[in-house]
C-alpha cells in the first residue's frame, strides 16, 4: 500500500513560479511544494541578466509592451503582454519586499531608491534590474529562505511529481478534476500519492530535450508531459529559444554568458577577430536573440568553425569585473581572461517558449489544476521572449494565480482517498544502458533534425524516432521499478513529439522556427494549439499502467 499525504495546495516546482506562488498562498492554504533536486536547483537559480520592468521615468509600460511585440514576430497575446508590462513594478517591488537586493546605481550610496538598469537585445530602453550577473541566485535564495521559515509550508525535496491523479467532476462527466499526483520519494525510492484540492505545476522548461543547453538537469519538461498526459492542451512548442552565447569550453558545463555583456557593449567575432553581427542585422548584436543565434549558426557552418566569439575586453577592467563578477571569476577558473582575450562561444537551448495552455489566472484545461512559470503559455512571449521577461511571467503569473486559488479555494473540503499506485508487475530495471542510450539518442537527433535551421525532411525523420523510442521507453516504464533518469526520458520522449508535431504544423518561418522548406513568414500569424482530440498519435495516457482503483 503506498503512502497517502495531504494538502490544500501542492505545488510541484521549487523556482522562481513555485516559491512565489507558495508565499502568496501561505497565509490562505496547507501548501505543499515538491523538489525535484535539491529545493534550488533549477532554471532560476542560473539566471543572469535579470528582470525587465518599467523603472526609468523616460521608460514606459507601452514602449515594454511594443518591445515585447516586435520580438514575438506577431505572434504574442496583447493582452498578456499588457497584463505582464503593468504589473510587472508591483511584483519586482514584492520581491524587493520579500529581500531581494537588486543593484543600485551607486553602489557606494546603498540608501539610493535609483536602481542599476542593464540593457539586453530587442529592448529599446535601459529596463533590466538585476543582481550583478547572478540574478537568479539571489531571487532563488531569497524566496527559498523565506519559504523555510514560513509555518504552513511544507517543502518535499527530492521528490519527482510522476503523474496527475484526476477524476470526471461532480456536475460534468466530460470534464475532469485534478485531485493531486503519484510522487516518487527519491529518498525512500517508493511511489507515494499525494491529494491536493488545487495542483498546480512549476516545473520550469524542457530544453534539456536538446542536446547543448544551458539549462540545468532538472529542466526536462515533466510538468507540460504530465499536464498533455492527463488532457491539457499544449501550444507553441516549436518555439524553443536558442541562447546566442553559451561557453564552449570542455569543462565548462553549461555555462551562460549573459546577453547584458553585449548590452554593455561586447561584441560577436569571427575567428579572425572581424564582427559579424552588422551584416545581418542593423541592430547588430542587440537584435533579438532568433536573429543573432541564427547568424552565428549560419557563420558557424560556413566556415566550418566550431565556435564564433565574444569579445568585451575594450571596457576598462574594473567596469567588468564589477558588472560581470560571475563570469569574470568562472572564466577565469578556465584559463580566460576576459578583460583581455575574447570568450569562444556557442548558441544552446535555453528556453521553452510554448506549454501548456493557461488563462489569465494561471488555470488549465482541468478543473483545480494550474501552471505558472516557463512551462506554461500565457501568450506573452509568441515566436520569441524577449530577454529577461521569463523571471517576469513567473512572478506575474504565480501572484495572478495566488489571487484566483485563494478566492476559490473550499475551506470546509475533505481529504479523499486516492487510488493506490500498483507495482505489483515490475521488478527491477535489467539493463540501464537502454535508458542510457535512448536518453543520448534522443537529445542528439533533437539538436540535429529539430534545432536552429530546420527542414520537413529533418522533422518527419525525428518523428520516426521519437515514436519507436515512445513504444520502447512505455514498455520499459510498465514493466521495470521506476527511476529519475526513466521519469525524465518518458517526459522529455514526450515533449520531443509535441515539439515537432508543433514544427510540422507551421508552414512557415517565424520568430524562433525557422525551416528552408517555408522560409517566408505567412500574413496571418496563429498559435499551434494540440489538444487530445487533434492529438497526433496513439501514446498512452496517464497512470495507464501503474494505478489501479
Ligand atoms: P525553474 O526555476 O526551472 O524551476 C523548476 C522547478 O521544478 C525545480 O524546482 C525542479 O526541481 C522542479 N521540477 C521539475 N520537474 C519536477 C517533477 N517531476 N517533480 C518535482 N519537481 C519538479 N530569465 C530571465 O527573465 N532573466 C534572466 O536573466 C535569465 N537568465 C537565464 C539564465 C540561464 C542559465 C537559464 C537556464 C535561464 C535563464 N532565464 C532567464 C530563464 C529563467 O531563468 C527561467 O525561465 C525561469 O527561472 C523558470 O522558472 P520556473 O519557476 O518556471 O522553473
Ligand atoms: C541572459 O542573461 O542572457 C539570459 C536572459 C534571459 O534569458 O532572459
Amino acid at each position: 500500500m503506498n503512502q497517502q499525504n495531504n494538502c490544500d495546495v501542492l505545488i510541484i516546482g521549487s523556482g522562481a513560479a513555485g516559491l512565489t506562488l507558495a508565499l502568496h498562498l501561505a497565509r490562505h492554504a496547507d501548501v505543499v511544494i515538491l523538489s525535484k533536486g535539491p529545493l534550488n536547483e533549477g532554471s532560476t537559480y542560473y539566471a543572469q541578466g535579470g528582470i525587465a520592468a518599467v523603472f526609468d521615468e523616460n521608460d514606459s509600460i507601452a514602449s515594454h509592451v511594443s518591445d515585447t511585440v516586435i520580438a514575438g514576430a506577431g505572434l504574442c497575446d496583447e493582452s498578456a503582454v499588457q497584463y505582464t508590462a503593468e504589473n510587472a513594478k508591483a511584483c519586482l517591488n514584492w520581491l524587493i519586499e520579500q529581500g531581494v537586493a537588486f543593484d543600485k546605481e551607486d553602489k557606494t550610496e546603498p540608501a539610493s531608491q535609483k536602481y542599476h538598469l542593464t540593457r539586453e537585445g530587442g529592448h529599446s530602453h535601459r529596463r533590466i534590474l538585476h543582481a550583478a550577473d547572478a540574478t537568479g541566485k539571489v531571487i532563488q535564495t531569497t524566496l527559498a529562505e523565506r519559504v523555510k521559515q514560513h509555518s504552513r509550508i511544507r517543502v518535499f525535496e527530492r521528490y519527482n511529481a510522476i503523474d496527475l491523479i484526476c477524476e470526471p467532476t461532480n456536475d460534468n462527466n466530460d470534464k475532469k478534476q485534478c485531485i493531486g499526483a503519484y510522487i516518487w520519494n527519491r529518498n525512500s525510492e517508493k511511489v507515494e500519492s499525494i491529494y491536493a484540492q488545487k495542483t498546480i505545476l512549476a516545473t520550469g522548461g524542457a530544453s534539456k530535450v536538446y542536446q547543448y543547453t544551458s539549462n540545468p538537469d532538472v529542466a526536462s519538461g515533466d510538468g507540460i508531459a504530465m499536464a498533455w498526459r492527463a488532457g491539457c492542451r499544449v501550444a507553441n512548442m516549436e518555439f524553443n529559444q536558442f541562447h546566442p552565447t553559451c561557453l564552449f569550453h570542455p569543462d565548462a558545463g553549461n555555462f551562460l554568458l549573459t546577453e547584458a555583456l553585449r548590452g554593455e557593449g561586447a561584441k560577436l567575432r569571427r575567428p579572425d577577430g572581424s564582427r559579424f553581427m552588422p551584416a545581418f542585422d542593423k541592430r547588430a548584436e542587440l537584435a533579438p536573440r532568433d536573429i543573432v543565434a541564427r547568424a552565428i549558426d549560419y557563420e558557424m557552418k560556413r566556415l566550418g568553425v566550431d565556435c564564433m566569439y565574444l569579445d568585451i575586453s575594450h571596457k576598462p577592467s574594473e567596469f567588468i569585473k564589477q558588472h560581470f563578477p560571475t563570469i569574470y571569476q568562472r572564466t577565469k577558473d578556465l584559463g580566460i581572461d576576459i578583460t583581455k582575450q575574447p570568450m569562444p562561444i556557442v548558441p544552446a537551448a535555453h528556453y521553452t517558449c510554448g506549454g501548456v495552455m493557461i488563462d489569465q489566472h494561471g488555470r488549465t484545461d482541468i478543473h483545480q489544476l494550474y501552471a505558472i512559470g516557463e512551462m506554461s503559455y500565457t501568450g506573452l512571449h509568441g515566436a520569441n521572449r524577449l530577454a529577461s521577461n521569463s523571471l517576469l511571467e513567473c512572478l506575474v503569473f504565480a501572484r495572478a494565480a495566488a489571487l484566483e486559488i485563494s478566492d476559490s479555494l473550499d475551506h470546509n473540503n475533505c481529504f479523499k482517498i486516492l487510488p493506490r499506485w500498483d507495482e505489483s508487475r515490475v521488478t527491477d530495471s535489467d539493463e540501464e544502458v537502454v535508458i542510457q542510450h535512448n536518453w543520448h539518442e534522443l537529445r542528439l537527433f533533437m539538436w540535429d533534425y529539430v534545432g536552429i535551421v530546420r527542414t520537413t525532411k529533418r522533422l518527419e525523420r525525428a518523428l520516426h524516432r521519437v515514436e519507436l523510442l515512445q513504444q520502447e521507453i512505455e514498455d520499459y516504464y510498465r514493466n521495470f521499478k521506476v527511476s529519475n533518469n526513466l521519469l525524465e526520458l518518458r517526459n522529455l520522449v514526450q515533449v520531443a513529439e509535441l515539439i515537432i508535431h508543433c514544427a510540422l504544423a507551421r508552414k512557415e518561418s517565424r520568430g524562433l522556427h525557422y525551416t528552408l522548406d517555408f522560409p517566408d513568414t505567412l500574413a496571418e500569424a496563429k498559435p499551434t494549439i494540440l489538444s487530445a482530440k487533434s492529438r497526433p498519435n496513439k501514446s498512452l495516457g496517464p497512470n495507464a499502467d501503474k494505478s489501479s482503483e
